[in-house]
């Protein structure tokens, strides 16, 4: 099969090379998927660059990436199915993320073919395309867990989501719509328009204004583009509200190359028992089959809408994660084999 694959980790426009190679050979728990499209999202930049040093010591590979295949976010058509499977059959329309474990790592998706263990995947809703199926889990399952796990969100809540107009925040717009909550989107002039038509009440335009000094007071800030420091956001948090922080460094810029992000989390939570507006830590979040099918059901009943900026052929996946990189894609960047 015709594959995107990596030797070593490093920029995606030098390591990225299209190859022919060995369909995968599923195990007794997985399913052998047709790819029919994938996407790109930011977590596949840091797995085929390594970076932050870290995520090459929690299973994506010290030396060398363990996977050669990147890509985690897929749809497609179950062409096979491992003895134990007892979910899918072959003919099957899904879509899901390639493993059930974090996404720090290659995921097999920009393939022809990929294998998944099946608790990752949920059946395709009939009306979405395998492009729209293919831009949700991995922004989806970030987006409900972190607005709706331990009961966040809230009917009749103001919910601002800074970075509202990014892979995660069109879909979180969209959920707390769905939640009942008033929505405000932060993000470009460029963006705007589109975070209205996805239903958000009110739109902030970041390159203008500076929301924390508007002197509105939210009941949950989802900061996305992670921009944000807890004191600013206490500012614009009613005193039993709750500021979330999403985003990892932003490709590399803003954190440091060997921990990224992990210390300005770890400081988070370490302050969380004594700030109320932070969340508290939680052992028990949902699995990603019941968060696959929560998604599922939300794209059957039409309540999430995926919005697609472009699409790419297989081979140009360098291009595809340039353009994600560069910033100003309206939607998910899809590619298709
Ligand atoms: N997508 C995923 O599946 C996923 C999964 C896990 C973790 N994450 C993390 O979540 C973060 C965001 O992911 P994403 O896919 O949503 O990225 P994205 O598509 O790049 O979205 C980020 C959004 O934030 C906007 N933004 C930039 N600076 C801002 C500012 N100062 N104020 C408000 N908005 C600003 C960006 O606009 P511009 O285009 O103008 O810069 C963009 O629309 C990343 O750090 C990523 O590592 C994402």
């Amino acid at each position: 099969m015709k594959a995107i694959v990596q030797d070593k980790y490093g920029s995606p426009d030098t390591v990225l090379q299209l190859r022919e190679i060995d369909k995968p050979v599923i195990g007794d728990d997985e399913v052998l998927v047709r790819v029919r499209a994938a996407s790109v999202h930011p977590d596949v930049w840091h797995a085929v660059t390594g970076r932050p040093y870290v995520l090459r010591l929690m299973g994506a590979g010290v030396f060398r990436p363990k996977d050669s295949v990147p890509g985690t976010d897929v749809a497609g058509l179950v062409e096979s199915v491992g003895t134990d499977v007892t979910r899918f059959e072959p003919g099957d329309e899904v879509f899901g993320e390639t493993r059930t474990e974090h996404q720090w790592r290659n995921g097999g998706a920009f393939a022809e073919f990929v294998s998944i263990p099946q608790d990752a995947l949920a059946l395709k809703p009939r009306g979405i395309t395998f492009e729209q199926a293919a831009s949700v889990p991995t922004s989806g399952l970030i987006a409900l867990s972190n607005l709706h796990g331990g009961g966040r969100i809230q009917p009749g809540q103001s919910v601002l989501i800074n970075g509202a107009g990014g892979g995660v925040g069109t879909i979180a717009v969209q959920l707390a719509k769905a939640y009942g909550a008033r929505v405000t989107g932060v993000d470009c002039t460029e963006k705007l328009e589109m975070i209205r038509s996805l239903g958000a009440d009110q739109v902030i335009d970041y390159t203008r204004e500076d929301f924390t000094q508007r002197g509105e007071r939210y009941d949950l800030i989802f900061d996305v583009a992670s921009n944000l420091s807890l004191s600013d956001c206490k500012r614009a948090l009613v005193p039993t509200g709750t500021y979330v922080l999403i985003g990892h460094d932003h490709y590399g810029a803003a954190a440091g190359r060997i921990f990224g992000s992990f210390p300005r989390f770890f400081k988070l939570m370490a302050l969380s028992p004594f700030v109320c507006q932070l969340p508290k830590p939680s052992f028990s979040m949902p699995s990603k089959k019941e968060v696959m099918a929560v998604l599922a059901e939300f794209l059957e009943a039409g309540k999430l809408t995926p919005v697609i900026d472009r699409t790419y052929p297989l081979k140009e996946v360098p291009e595809a994660i340039r353009y994600l990189q560069g910033g100003g894609a309206v939607g998910k960047i899809i590619i298709t084999p």
